[in-house]
């Protein structure tokens, strides 16, 4: 089973990280294929806990290579500075491969990023503003920097001096900032030559031979389903193809190659940042679940908006990515519920939708419809197969299994490494 892709079906923080470092053990390549240092996957190995942005999750398994596709999006300081942190842990960040034609994030794009939303004033979308939208935006525009720009001093000149050409524009004339220098731009990237250089790769031709070779590849996806330029709540979306498909153009591995595609899905909803979001609680229980299972977002400490699963988005997220496997996370974080709502469809304007609604508008005014299960008041968090869980959390997840479109090969039941309850093995 050679290639896996593994994806969040929900808004992002479903524990991909977790299910990545999981799988990661047993497989001779991780992938990360689209966005960049707005992700915060969290691995926790031994008690000791790792906040990874930019490196793939494989980056803690020795035997793996982890690489940086030409999907990501690069801050270079970023990057730097976590392989230096995780160095100084005795982390091996030595066999990292960085596709030569990953897009760098430039100074003027975190700028640029945070002045649009402070304009967008209540239309703003809650980015992380680390200027992923306006370097994905680059790159569609053409006027985007490359890992191997950094290799030809001519050309990366030239194209900052591009690029600042209309950004300066943009932002002395429209949002009042001060016009930024080539040069300094220049420098900045240029610093970054001498450790990059080793690292860079045409990955696309590396994991094609691997897979030739019958290697196992993980590609490890940032953000989710509702989070897909395309596939998610437009606007308040990532800038990049966060579904399975966004693997195949973030790698140059053809979508023929994939094998297995799990979908990574919380037991209840959250999101970061501002758009819909039908099941979000506004009182104590939304309090309760934010608590209870500490959600706080990795990269920017925000509160997270807490709500009941909603197997609306769960069986939309199966179909959008072809997901053979759901990894159901944080089961433990239900126990002492009396009734676990589930949301099985929702009512758009007295009309009942089981699937999706077609526009934002029906959307934003979905109501979820309920449906309660029963609550179970044991710890989970030493429950290793199907059979130690309680009763009543066994129908929860099978009940959850029959609307959510794949099959639940595995049930988190804590953050560490091996709290988790395996029902099929995903690579085997
Ligand atoms: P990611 O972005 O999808 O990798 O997820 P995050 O790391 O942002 O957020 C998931 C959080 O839940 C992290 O703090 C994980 O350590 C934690 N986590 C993952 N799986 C489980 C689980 O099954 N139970 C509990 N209690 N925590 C989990
Ligand atoms: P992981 O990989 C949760 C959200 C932001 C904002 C929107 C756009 O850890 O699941 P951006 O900075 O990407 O332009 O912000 O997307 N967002 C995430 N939410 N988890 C993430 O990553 C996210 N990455 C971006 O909060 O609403
Ligand atoms: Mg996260």
């Amino acid at each position: 089973m050679p290639a896996i892709v593994l994806v969040g079906a929900q808004w992002g923080d479903e524990g991909k990280g977790k299910a990545t470092d999981a799988l990661g053990q047993h497989s001779d390549y991780v992938v990360k294929f689209n966005g960049g240092n707005n992700a915060g996957h969290t691995v926790v190995i031994g008690g000791e806990k790792y906040a990874l942005h930019l490196l793939p999750s494989g980056i803690l398994s020795p035997g793996c290579i982890p690489v940086i596709g030409n999907g990501v999006v690069i801050d270079l300081a970023v990057l730097r500075s976590e392989m230096d942190t995780l160095t100084s842990r005795g982390v091996d960040c030595s066999r990292l491969m960085i596709s030569a034609d990953a897009h760098l994030i430039p100074s003027y794009n975190r700028i640029l990023d945070k002045v649009a939303e402070r304009f967008l004033g209540n239309r703003r979308i809650g980015t992380t503003g680390r200027g992923i939208g306006p370097t994905y935006a680059d790159k569609m525009n053409r006027v985007g920097l490359r890992v191997q720009d950094l290799f030809d001093e001519n050309i990366l000149r030239q194209k900052v001096a591009g690029a600042l050409d209309q950004k300066n524009h943009l932002l002395v004339k429209v949002y009042n900032r001060r016009a930024i220098e080539v040069e300094q731009v220049v420098e900045e990237l240029l610093s970054a030559v001498e450790w990059v250089r080793p690292l860079t790769r045409d990955t696309g031709l590396e994991l094609n031979r691997a897979l030739d070779a019958g290697r196992t590849v993980l590609f490890e996806a940032g953000q989710a389903a509702m989070l897909d330029v395309d596939h998610g709540t437009y606007p308040f979306v990532t800038s990049s193809n966060a579904i399975s498909a966004g693997a195949c153009t973030g790698t140059g591995v053809p979508p023929n190659r994939i094998d297995r595609v799990v979908a990574v899905i919380k037991a209840y909803t959250t999101r970061v940042g501002e758009g819909p979001f039908p099941t979000e609680l506004h009182d104590e229980s939304g309090q309760w679940l934010q608590a209870k299972g500490h959600e706080f977002g990795v990269t920017t400490g925000r509160p997270r908006r807490c709500g009941w699963y909603d197997a609306v988005v769960a069986r939309y997220a199966s179909r959008v990515n072809g997901a053979t496997d759901l990894v159901l996370t944080k089961l433990d974080v239900l126990t002492g519920l009396e009734r676990v709502p589930v949301c099985v469809a929702y009512d758009v304007d007295g009309q009942r939708h089981e699937e999706m609604p077609m526009t934002q508008t029906d959307f934003h005014h979905a109501r979820p419809i309920y449906e309660y299960l029963d609550g179970w008041s044991e710890d989970l968090s030493g429950c290793r197969s199907f059979d130690d869980l309680p009763a009543a959390a066994q129908r929860y997840v099978l009940a959850l299994e029959g609307m959510s479109g794949a099959r639940i090969s595995a049930v988190g039941v804590g953050p560490g490494r091996d709290a988790t309850v395996i029902r099929h093995e995903i690579l085997g």
